[in-house]
C-alpha cells in the first residue's frame, strides 16, 4: 500500500431516490456537486465550507470521515485525516447530501491509500454505512441505477444511461426531513396488493426511462409503499406533483425520504414547470428555493 501525502480532490453528485414507486431501488443522479479533499494528518481536522458548514460535526463522527476510517480499516490503516467538505447539496432534503458524504469518504480514501475497490464493491460498503443502496448507488456510478440484493445479502445496482432529454425540477421547501424520523413513518407490513401494484409501477417507470417513452411517466410514477405515509411530513407534495404534472412534466414524486419534490421534464417544460410548482408551494407555510438541474451520468469523479 503506497500512502499518498497530496490532496486527492473527489466531486460526487446529489441524487433523488425512489422515483415515486421504486422505493429504496431506483435513483438518478443530478448536476449539483459536493467536493471533498483528503490527505492524510497527524491528527483529525474537518473543515466544511457550505450547505451544512453551521450544522455538520467536524470531528471523526462526520460522516465523510468516518467513511474514509471505515474504507482504510479494510486495509488495516488506522491514521487520521485533514477533510475539506466544500457543499452545495441541501442537507437533510432528500437530495442525497449523506450519500454524498459517504461515496466521497471511501472514493477518496482509495485514491489516498492506493488500494481500489471496483465500483460494485465500493456501492456494497457505502450502501451497508447508509443503510439503503439508491442514493449512493447513483452517486457513485451516475446515470440511472436499479439496485437489488445478491445472495450474500449485500447490495448491488444495474448502471443504466440518464433518460434522454429530461432534467429534473426540484421543489426544495426550508424545513428538513430526516431521513430516520422519514423511515419510522412507514408501516412494518404492507397490503399485498400495494405491493403488487408497485412492483408494476417501479418496472414500468424503468422501462419508459430507458426506452425513451415518456408519454404515460407520470401514471408510471405513482405510488403507495411510502409516499402515503409520508404525505403528513410534507405539507403540500401531492399539490406540488399534480401541479407539475399539470404543467406538463412527466412524472413528479418525492424525491427520496423527502421533503423535496422533485419533478422530471423536458427541457422546453422545465420553467414552466418549475413555475408551476412555486405556486403551488404558496399555498403551503414553508418557503420553497426550486432549482432546474441537468441529469449527470458520470457519478464520482476525482478531480485533477
Ligand atoms: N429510499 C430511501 C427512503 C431514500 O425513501 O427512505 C432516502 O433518501
Amino acid at each position: 500500500m503506497t500512502v499518498s501525502d497530496r490532496w486527492v480532490r473527489v466531486q460526487t453528485p446529489a441524487t433523488t431516490a425512489n422515483l415515486g414507486p421504486g422505493f429504496d431501488s431506483l435513483g438518478i443522479a443530478l448536476g449539483l456537486y459536493n467536493t471533498v479533499e483528503l490527505r492524510p494528518a497527524e491528527a483529525p481536522v474537518v473543515e466544511i465550507i457550505g450547505e451544512g458548514a453551521d450544522q455538520l460535526p467536524t470531528d471523526e463522527t462526520n460522516l465523510a470521515y468516518s467513511s474514509a476510517c471505515r474504507l482504510a480499516a479494510q486495509v488495516g490503516h488506522t491514521g487520521h485525516w485533514h477533510l475539506k467538505q466544500e457543499n452545495r447539496i441541501p442537507l437533510a432534503r432528500g437530495l442525497g447530501s449523506s450519500s454524498a458524504a459517504i461515496v466521497s469518504g471511501i472514493v477518496a480514501a482509495q485514491e489516498v491509500l492506493g488500494y481500489h475497490l471496483d465500483r460494485h464493491e465500493s456501492l456494497a460498503l457505502a450502501a451497508e454505512i447508509e443503510g439503503h443502496p439508491d442514493n449512493v448507488a447513483p452517486a457513485l456510478l451516475g446515470g440511472l441505477t436499479v439496485c437489488f440484493e445478491q445472495l450474500d445479502g449485500s447490495k448491488a445496482a444495474v448502471p443504466l444511461d440518464a433518460p434522454v432529454g429530461l432534467q429534473a425540477v426540484l421543489a426544495i421547501p426550508d424545513f428538513e426531513v430526516s431521513t430516520h424520523e422519514a423511515r419510522k413513518a412507514l408501516p412494518e407490513d404492507v397490503p399485498l396488493w400495494d405491493a403488487v401494484f408497485n412492483t408494476g409501477q417501479a418496472a414500468a417507470v424503468v422501462a419508459m426511462l430507458t426506452s425513451g417513452k415518456y408519454d404515460r411517466l407520470a401514471e408510471a410514477m405513482r405510488d403507495r409503499l411510502h409516499q402515503p405515509y409520508r404525505a403528513h411530513l410534507v405539507p403540500g407534495m401531492d399539490a406540488l406533483i399534480q401541479a407539475a404534472i399539470d404543467a406538463n412534466a412527466r412524472g413528479a414524486a418525492l424525491s427520496g425520504s423527502g421533503p423535496t419534490v422533485v419533478a422530471l421534464a423536458e427541457l422546453d417544460d422545465c420553467e414552466p414547470v418549475r413555475q408551476a410548482m412555486m405556486r403551488a408551494a404558496r399555498d403551503t407555510s414553508a418557503h420553497w428555493q426550486s432549482m432546474i438541474l441537468p441529469l449527470d451520468n458520470d457519478g464520482v469523479r476525482i478531480v485533477h
